[in-house]
């Protein structure tokens, strides 16, 4: 392995509670480095000390939003640090990598470099309940020139911050405003990669939610703006007397690692889980006809999200009086079990550092 490691000097102060943490606001001591160019592929791969990047004004991801990142956690249980699936996260990248032309990364030789960092960083992650360390890997193009094309430089970075609530208000009841004048996505578009551009597109509308008191959007499709799609940050399940409903995967949303483990837990238990295209009208009718019981959002960052209320069209639905749900909260408390360590991993999915 070439990967070079180069301890800070002058480590940080870490924080002194976890309470003040909120999400990704403080950064470890340490980032890993991972430059690209023609001549030498991926080359120079270094943990160095956390620090400024020092980047050409013309660099191309400036102008043309050429980038790519991702979301994965690390927890510690008992001094034991897990990731979930991190496996995933990199095959994702590299879907995000192939839509945006940046070339493709080399899973296992990161996966390996990914360890390292984690495991040099220990000592930042939180150990108190519902924290944890958020770790977001992102790839820039550094082309230094004005043209619109395929950059031949790139930097692949990851960074690290010990974290708590993705929300302020923990597990508690989201509001969520269902958008239905501007779009984030369209089918051929870039929906299904984790890329920058796509939640600059989302930010108008998240204004207008907090302005109408909302905390979250819940985007349509972009064409008939009528099947629900996901909200900024997550994907979204909707349980219904008989079975659970999720938007099936079709190019325009991006395909959760949280999204996809629920669903495999939920079907583990015998639960019947159903990818379909779901109209907001659909949701509107089972919500008047008493089957719409819970609803919830799914996402590294947030976990699993109960939703209280949705709004669409200036009707507001009330899900389950506005608390959490009980399969809200059983899927929310399996799954954290599994991530730190605290039940059997049957799937396979934790990985010890
Ligand atoms: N949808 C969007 C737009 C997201 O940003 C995220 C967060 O990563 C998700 C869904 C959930 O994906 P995952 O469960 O892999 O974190
Ligand atoms: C994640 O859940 O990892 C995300 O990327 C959400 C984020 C945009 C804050």
């Amino acid at each position: 392995m070439s990967l070079k490691i180069e301890k800070t000097k002058s480590p940080k102060q870490k924080y002194s509670n976890s309470e003040q943490l909120g999400f990704g606001k403080i950064f470890t001591d340490h980032m890993l480095i991972i430059d690209y160019d023609k001549e030498n592929g991926w080359h120079d791969e270094r943990i160095v000390p956390y620090q400024d990047i020092c980047l050409d004004p013309s660099a191309m991801v400036f102008h043309y939003g050429q980038t790519v990142f991702e979301g994965m956690k690390a927890y510690k249980n008992n001094g034991k640090v897990y990731l979930f699936r991190p496996q995933e996260n990199l095959k994702r990248l590299n879907k995000s990598n192939d839509r945006l032309c940046i070339p493709q990364i080399d899973e296992e030789k990161v996966l390996e470099y990914l360890y390292k960092f984690v495991d040099l960083e220990r000592d930042w992650i939180p150990e108190d309940e519902g924290c944890s360390l958020y770790i977001r890997p992102f790839i820039i193009a550094t082309d230094a020139q004005l043209g619109v094309h395929v950059s031949n430089e790139y930097k692949f970075i990851v960074i690290a911050s010990p974290s708590g609530s993705y929300y302020k208000n923990g597990l508690s009841p989201v509001s969520i405003y269902v958008e239905k004048d501007y779009v984030r996505a369209v089918r051929g578009g870039m929906g299904m990669a984790k890329t920058g551009g796509n939640y600059a597109a989302s930010m108008k509308s998240q204004d207008i939610a907090h302005e109408r008191g909302y905390s979250q959007v819940l985007w349509l499709d972009g064409v008939e703006r009528k099947y629900i799609e996901e909200v900024g940050a997550m994907n979204i399940f909707f349980v219904l007397k008989d079975k659970v409903i999720t938007p099936m995967i079709n190019g325009s949303i991006l395909e959760g690692i949280t999204r996809k483990s629920v669903i495999e837990l939920l079907r583990n238990e015998g639960m019947e889980v159903s990818e379909e295209r779901i109209s907001i009208d659909d949701i509107v009718k089972y919500y008047k006809n008493g089957e719409l019981l819970e609803i919830f959002g799914t996402g590294t960052a947030a976990v699993i999200s109960p939703v209280g209320k949705l709004l669409y069209d200036e009707y507001e639905m009330v899900v389950n009086d506005g608390k959490i749900g009980k399969i809200s909260l059983h899927v929310y408390e399996t799954l954290t079990n599994l991530q730190f360590g605290k039940i059997k991993d049957d799937f396979n999915w934790r990985v010890e550092i």
